[in-house]
């Protein structure tokens, strides 16, 4: 009797289907009423009571093998199930797998990032939906400031006065308010402004900000980190300038230039023949915005900057209109496979 168990177990291992027919011909031999099965289980009573527990054992391994192999099989058909074996040509070349490439935003982002992390800055985030006082008050926009206007904004419908954020400067809010010095991050996210859509200026971009606090940062430190940057984005050859300029939440701010690495700063038409492109704001952090957000601007003082990174995609590729970004047109993205 054992032996019989054996030799079904060795048969329903061996099995193989290649039909459907022959899978349902194993089904009604072993798991039918009348299969092997159900004959070896009503067997059972008459089995001599010390051998009972091992021939239930042996009967229950060849019910589940077989029960496997019928499963196997099922979902073997199920996936082939109406492609008939002719209409497959084996011998036709395969169809080529097109592999995806970045989107140039991510590549130039993800190089910012790269070149800061180098120098000890880790990556921070903030939510994209912010309220009046991250994106504006403790970055010392004053209620009435012209500069709330200049943003542009798009602002929600509710009690908090919460809007769509203008920049990631609201990110150095976030984390000032959650570390303790020194800090040093960059903060890289999408970025809304209500402005009409155009070759120039669109409602949604990304931006790259930085922050570093310590005791004893200075504005040779930022022009020092500002020039590491552009030569490691740019290449080694390229120069900075810094233009006093205007930020609430900087002082001194400046906007800073790069030698345009097109012209190599003899003058061509995307430098509009100065010679330098502007690539991002930058200044010492105001010591009200690092009261704001509980640190000592007695005992600290740190540097912040911001840049554009559709911007700097564009100055890498000369790419002319900002709409190009976010149509997902094939024919542009393709070009950017590999990189
Ligand atoms: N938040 C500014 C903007 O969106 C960019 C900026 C300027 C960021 C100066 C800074 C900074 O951190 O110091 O135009």
């Amino acid at each position: 009797m054992f032996d019989k168990i054996e030799d079904l177990i060795s048969e329903v291992s061996r099995f193989k289907a290649d039909t459907k027919d022959q899978l349902e011909e194993f089904r009604i031999r072993f798991l039918s009423k009348k299969g092997h099965l159900a004959e070896l289980f009503s067997e059972m009573k008459n089995v001599v009571p010390e051998q009972r527990k091992n021939f239930g054992l042996k009967v229950n391994e060849l019910k589940n093998k077989a029960e496997e192999k019928l499963q196997l099989y099922t979902e073997v058909f199920s996936e082939t199930e109406g492609v008939s074996d002719k209409s497959i040509d084996l011998t036709l070349p395969g169809e080529p797998m097109l592999s995806g490439s970045r989107h140039p935003v991510s590549i130039v982002r993800n190089k910012i990032v790269d070149i800061f992390n180098k120098i000890g800055y880790t990556v921070a985030e903030g939510p994209e939906i912010e309220d009046d006082w991250h994106n504006f008050t403790a970055l010392n926009f004053p209620p009435e400031h012209p500069a709330r206007d200049m943003q542009d904004t798009f602002f929600m419908d509710d009690e908090w006065g919460s809007a769509l954020r203008t920049h990631t400067s609201s990110v150095q809010v976030r984390v000032m308010q959650s570390s303790k010095p020194p800090i040093r991050v960059v903060a890289p996210g999408r970025v809304y402004r209500n402005e009409a859509i155009s070759a120039r200026a669109h409602c949604l971009f990304h931006q790259v900000e930085g922050l570093y606090i310590d005791e004893n940062v200075s504005f040779a430190d930022l022009k020092q980190t500002l020039l590491y940057f552009a030569k490691e984005m740019f290449g080694e050859q390229s120069v900075i300038r810094l233009r006093p300029s205007y930020f609430p939440f900087t002082e001194p701010s400046a906007e800073m230039d790069v030698s345009c690495n097109i012209c190599g700063g003899k003058g061509c038409n995307v430098c509009k023949y100065t010679g330098w492109l502007e690539i991002m704001g930058c200044g010492m952090v105001d010591p009200n915005v690092l009261e704001n957000c509980g640190i000592d601007s007695k005992k600290y003082s740190g540097f912040a900057f911001g840049m554009g990174v559709e911007r700097i995609a564009m100055l890498n590729y000369t790419i002319k209109d900002l709409r190009l970004y976010f149509e997902n047109d094939i024919r542009f993205l393709e070009q950017f496979r590999g990189q």
